[in-house]
């Protein structure tokens, strides 16, 4: 039974391990594969989540596991109970795992310390989204067979986003180039030790060209940058897709801001993966639940 809290301490090994496995349940053609019988999962969401959610439920669901969903609003923690007494609570009524999405940073590290079932991180403040870059990491690979070499530049709210994180840490155990692309205020300065801030235009250079929502609930006032302005300066406008190299792929974890982060007609343009990016999430949920509960 294994936790899944972050990439960044996880080995190259294990993610490809993950990847491939996923692989494996991609081309499945059983919709139902029962190899999680009798094991109960609940899906603790403290944030609100579409994609992660849905997708882990579709995978657990899919492995034949029984699924417990728990939303923090309908819940005593409308009432303040804390997180981890409701982590303990479902603890106590036999959960095997527990999917969690959380807000505050560094509660989810001292919680995985107490709680003894396994953990898997569906999103933890800012600091990791691990199935989201796994997904990510996947969906580069059907395009380009491998990461070894490959170019990726990350565009947007670098200072907010765990997708960026998550995906820093995995692309480059794997031989990928990651470079930085954001305002001065999306920036995150203890991260360009890792990875440079390049221009937008050098960014777009690039084989991948991932771009992150602006998370606008996640600044303390606001943006000082009006969306129009954000869009000229950094978005992925029909000019700029048109210019791209053919080659090139367009992510993006969604949900998307459109016409601010990225153009209309460019989220289901032919070069984008956005959406394969969204089916992608079940494969991989469904190797990362099984690893918890049963490798
Ligand atoms: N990409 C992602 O995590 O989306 P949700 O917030 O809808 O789960």
């Amino acid at each position: 039974e294994r936790s899944l809290l972050g990439l960044k301490e996880l080995a190259a090994s294990e993610i490809e391990s993950i990847l491939d496995r996923a692989s494996h349940w991609d081309k499945q053609e059983e919709k139902l594969v029962p190899v999680l019988a009798s094991k109960f999962v609940a899906n603790m969401f403290f944030e609100n989540s579409t994609r992660t959610r849905f997708s882990f439920e579709m995978a657990e669901k899919r492995l034949g596991a029984e699924v417990l969903n728990f939303a923090a609003a309908a819940s005593s923690v409308a009432k303040g109970e804390s997180i981890y007494d409701t982590v303990r609570t479902l603890e106590s009524m036999g959960i095997d795992a527990g999917v969690i999405r959380l807000k505050p940073e560094g509660v989810l590290a001292q919680l995985a310390e107490k709680v003894k079932v396994p953990l898997v991180n569906a999103g933890d403040g800012n600091n990791e989204h691990p199935t989201q870059a796994l997904l990510d990491l996947y969906t580069m690979r059907q395009s380009f067979g491998s990461l070894k070499g490959l170019n990726v530049s990350i565009i947007g709210d670098i200072k907010h986003s765990r997708v960026a994180r998550s995906n820093l840490w995995a692309l480059q155990k794997l031989g990928a180039n990651v470079t930085f692309c954001a305002p001065d205020m999306m920036k995150a300065p203890e991260l360009e030790i890792h990875a440079p801030y390049i221009s937008i235009d050098e960014a777009l250079k690039a084989d991948v060209v991932m771009m992150l929502r602006v998370q606008l609930e996640r600044h303390d006032k606001g943006i000082d940058m009006k969306a129009d302005e954000y869009r000229k300066r950094f978005g992925l406008t029909v000019e700029r897709a048109a210019k791209l190299n053919p080659s090139t792929i367009i992510m993006h974890p969604a949900p998307v801001n459109r016409n601010v982060e990225i153009d209309d007609a460019v989220v289901e343009s032919p070069a984008s993966r956005i959406f394969p990016q969204m089916s992608n999430g079940v494969p991989i949920r469904m190797a990362v639940m099984e690893r918890a509960l049963l490798l």
